[in-house]
């Protein structure tokens, strides 16, 4: 397979509050997820740049909405994480009307990229989260990171018990969960490939 070529990839904004997004313009692809999953390192591996998303062992790195432009026809919204436990009620007030913000309100975000860790089962709130989206209408795309900790025998079972779990009334029109990995970029050109594909990417294309 040639691989994507991104000729540029930027940081465009910072945001915690609406007024401070980017114009709305160009169709926005969010990434979201677990604390610690894999969200700014998959932004990296798509955008094949190494730094461009801070990413960390410690879990609760990203908390702010970075937004980043990739060639300037697409964003890549890099979301702050859920579920990480040391953070104070206050904070996760402050993450939910973060998050809600962008994701009631946003009407250039055409594909939620939805991440789960290969290795586990969906949590609850994976669950909830899962189910949010899909409320507010959103196209979810789900990928499972983390690929290369599992065995090659271990990877399609995997995928079975949290296809059941996550979405156990369907993936939605053509999908599957597409296993990816940031270290050996397994499962880059798949996902380039599902969002070549989408209309909103496209516009005019049949
Ligand atoms: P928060 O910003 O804290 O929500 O985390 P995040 O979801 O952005 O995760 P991040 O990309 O920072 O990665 C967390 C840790 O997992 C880092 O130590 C990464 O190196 C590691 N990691 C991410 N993706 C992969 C992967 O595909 N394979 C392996 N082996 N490690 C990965
Ligand atoms: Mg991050």
């Amino acid at each position: 397979m040639t691989e994507t070529i991104i000729k540029s990839a930027v940081l465009e904004t910072t945001a915690v509050r609406p007024e401070q997004y980017p114009t709305a313009g160009l169709p926005e692809i969010a990434i979201i997820g677990k604390s610690n999953v894999g969200k700014s390192s998959f932004i990296n591996t798509m955008a094949g740049r190494k730094g461009l998303a801070r990413t960390s062992g410690a879990p609760g790195k990203t908390r702010v909405i970075n937004f980043y432009n990739i060639d300037g026809r697409l964003r890549f919204v890099d979301l702050p994480g859920y579920g990480y436990a040391k953070v104070s009620r206050d904070e996760s007030a402050k993450w939910q009307k973060m998050i809600e913000g962008y994701l009631r309100g946003r009407k250039t975000l055409v594909l939620v990229i939805f991440l789960l860790d290969i290795r586990h089962e969906p949590s609850a709130n994976d669950k909830m989260m899962a189910d949010w989206f899909l409320h507010y209408g959103h196209n979810i795309q789900y990928v499972a990171t983390k690929s290369d900790k599992i065995t090659r025998s271990a990877l399609q079972k995997n995928l079975s018990i949290i296809r059941k779990s996550i979405a156990p009334e369907g993936l939605g029109r053509g999908r599957e969960i597409l296993p990816f990995s940031s270290l050996t970029r397994a499962g880059r050109e798949e996902l380039w490939e599902v969002l070549q594909n989408m209309e909103a990417l496209n516009p005019g294309a049949e």
